[in-house]
């Protein structure tokens, strides 16, 4: 079930998988629902999808990384765009030579996680190699990893000369990050959401999350993420702990309505 959320935004959708036929027939799906632009996942480390040929396997297959985004840029009339590592380990790094490939085959903007494969998230995000890309291509290239705060933004842009720069966890628990990154740019002040704001869409994201899995699984799912909208809260530890038993929409609620203003911070309990 994919939906569109109306605004002012160019929603895409991002396709995983190693068949060239079938990710041109996926790509047309995308295009014939409405969607402004399709991408194609050479990025991802999960084992799941990396044994099946695809996510970040393509890197290490880049001949066939190209067949495919050259069947899908040609199955469809929207722009094509990829997402990908520097290479699949810092050993055999060729973020450059795929991303040229790439843009010979019809994709429009490279957006380049500045780490390599082996891990995670562990290594520092090497602005440089991003940068190397950037001036390797003539499509925008898009700035990824490491992301936290507006300042985070700003740097990776001046560091890589990227043509903009995408935030990945900083948005957990903090949709606002994308106006603190325009803020940056702009020159302008932020200010952080108050617990209110923080609150409101804690609960709209539980109520996505019910609607889609059912209460109890929506509840379940929320575990998690909860506490990600209160980074910096006092006793966040006893909040992500009481967080592990809620089952329910007004479970949640009643957890959230022990978050209450201290001084300068929040904090989580009984307010005094
Ligand atoms: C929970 C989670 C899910 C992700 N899912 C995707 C995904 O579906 N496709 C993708 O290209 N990257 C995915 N990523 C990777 C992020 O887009 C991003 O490349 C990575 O987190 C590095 O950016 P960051 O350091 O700002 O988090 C995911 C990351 C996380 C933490």
């Amino acid at each position: 079930s994919l939906e569109i959320i109306e605004g002012p935004h160019v929603s895409g959708v991002q396709l995983v998988g190693d068949e060239p036929g079938a990710m041109a027939q996926a790509a047309a799906v995308v295009e014939s629902l409405g969607y402004g632009y399709v991408d194609i996942n050479m990025g991802c480390t999960v084992a799941e999808v990396t044994r099946t040929g695809a996510g970040v396997s393509l890197m290490r297959s880049p001949e066939k990384a190209v067949v495919i985004a050259g069947a899908v840029a040609g199955a469809v009339g929207i722009p094509v765009t990829c997402k990908m590592r520097l290479g699949t380990s810092s050993g055999t790094v060729n973020a450059i030579q795929l991303s040229r490939g790439l843009v010979e085959a019809g994709v429009s903007a490279i957006t380049v996680h500045g780490r390599s494969g082996e891990r995670k998230f562990g290594l520092p995000v090497d602005h440089e190699g991003i940068r190397a890309v950037v001036e390797a291509v003539d499509v925008p290239v898009v700035a990824n990893g490491g992301v936290f705060t507006g300042k985070d933004a700003l740097e990776m842009a001046q560091r890589t000369g990227a043509a903009a720069v995408m935030p990945g966890r900083g948005l957990i628990g903090n949709p606002w990050l994308v106006t603190e990154i325009l803020s940056a740019f702009r020159g302008e002040p932020y200010s952080q959401p108050t617990l209110d704001e923080r609150k409101k869409v804690c609960l709209e994201h539980l109520r996505h999350l019910c609607g889609y899995y059912g209460e109890r699984e929506g509840a379940v799912a929320m575990r998690r993420v909860l506490h990600e909208y209160y980074h910096g809260c006092k006793r966040l530890t006893e909040l992500k702990r009481d967080a592990l038993t809620v089952t329910s929409f007004s479970h949640v609620e009643a957890l959230l309505d022990r978050v209450y203003v201290d001084g300068q911070r929040l904090s989580y309990g009984e307010p005094r």
